[in-house]
């Protein structure tokens, strides 16, 4: 059954009789046609699926084949998204809590049906992956792991993180990615104690340690991936912090199956780094889904994260770090298909400590 089909399925339990779609994931998602966030939406009726947008993409409405999608030019969208329902007789029309105030307002003065608001009705459906999407989130794993090598290739001590950033955009950009999901961190030296630091103009040099944090979008989905290498040496306390995190990271890994709980799973990493008295310095969550975006269901999962079970092909990140303020930090990050069996990494770059220029 398609996605539209079984979003078709759930208007009787959800009491609705449509549903409007515009967040440019999840049109993406039911559709497979690409609209910029803003520029359209889609409504799902009983029936039909009708992307609604204005001239700048008829051309390409034209090209795209479906059997289920229709379109219908506007640059009224929502006064269209009223004329069909008013047309049908739609009644309950729903929405994506997420919109901004300005468009529920729009559509709280124009819709003639009623309008109620759905948490990630799409996002829901997002969660587990069919073959397909795992299958391109492995490619783009695939891809990730390569451009970590070529980063490996070129580091040295004197380049500045925003180089090596750069250069791994042009490499993945290359190579087929289409863009990043979030700036690239290269964190170098005491920079690396701030877990989202991004690539500032510091000089790489003997004895930092860089933590390179990517995501790039393959066909649509993202890999995201930290290794932490050493350049020339490493500090002492941070190479028995490293082996801490590498463990934490294999033992969340080795615990990921179906069925087992989100706080659970952290606690399988985090009970080692508190062990190893760095509970403090690890301020993060153990990880988050992944796919069409770089965050997504389940958002993340943490200490507490009771309501978050892990089903059969969620994907998801698994990246413990320790941030010592003033010495350094370490993450590494892989990316993981949960299955019955165990888990799938998808982000298989080598996780032993690495020291370049050696
Ligand atoms: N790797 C970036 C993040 O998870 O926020
Ligand atoms: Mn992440």
């Amino acid at each position: 059954m398609s996605r539209i089909s079984k979003l078709q399925k759930k208007f009787k339990q959800l009491y609705i009789d449509a549903f409007l779609v515009t967040n440019q994931k999840n049109i993406y998602y039911l559709t497979g046609f690409d609209l910029l966030q803003g520029d359209g939406c889609l409504l799902i009726t009983p029936e039909n699926a009708i992307i609604i947008t204005d001239d700048r993409y008829q051309l390409a409405l034209e090209e795209f084949e479906s059997d289920e999608v229709v379109a219908t030019i506007s640059r009224d969208y929502y006064g269209a998204v009223n004329k069909i329902c008013e047309g049908l007789n739609l009644s309950v029309l729903g929405y994506e809590s997420t919109i901004s105030y300005q468009l529920f307002d729009t559509l709280d003065e124009l819709m003639t049906s009623d309008i109620v608001p759905f948490d990630h009705l799409i996002e829901q459906m997002r969660l587990i992956k069919d073959s397909t999407e795992i299958a391109k989130l492995r490619e783009a794993a695939q891809l990730q792991t390569a451009g970590f090598e070529y980063a490996l290739s070129i580091v040295h001590s004197g380049m500045t993180e925003r180089e090596l950033a750069i250069k791994l955009d042009y490499w993945m950009k290359m190579h087929g990615a289409s863009s990043s999901s979030f700036p690239t961190i290269v964190a170098s030296g005491i920079n690396s104690a701030k877990s989202h630091a991004t690539a500032s103009d510091k000089e790489i040099t003997d004895g930092d340690v860089v933590t390179l944090d990517f995501g790039y979008y393959l066909n649509g989905y993202t890999a995201d991936m930290t290794r932490t290498f050493a350049v020339g040496s490493i500090d002492p306390e941070l190479r028995d912090v490293y082996e801490i995190i590498n463990e934490a990271r294999q033992q969340v890994i080795d615990m990921a199956k179906v069925g087992i709980h989100g706080n659970q799973l952290d606690a399988a990493g985090r009970s080692l780094i508190e062990e190893a008295g760095y509970g403090d310095e690890f301020n993060h969550g153990m990880g988050h889904g992944i796919g069409l975006d770089v965050h997504e269901l389940p958002a993340t999962y943490a200490p507490g994260a009771t309501k978050v079970r892990m089903k059969n092909n969620e994907v998801i990140t698994v990246e413990p770090g320790i941030y010592i303020p003033e010495i350094g930090g370490v993450r590494i990050e892989d990316d993981i298909v949960v299955t019955h069996g165990g888990a799938e990494i998808l982000t298989t770059a080598p996780t032993e400590l690495l020291i370049v220029g050696d």
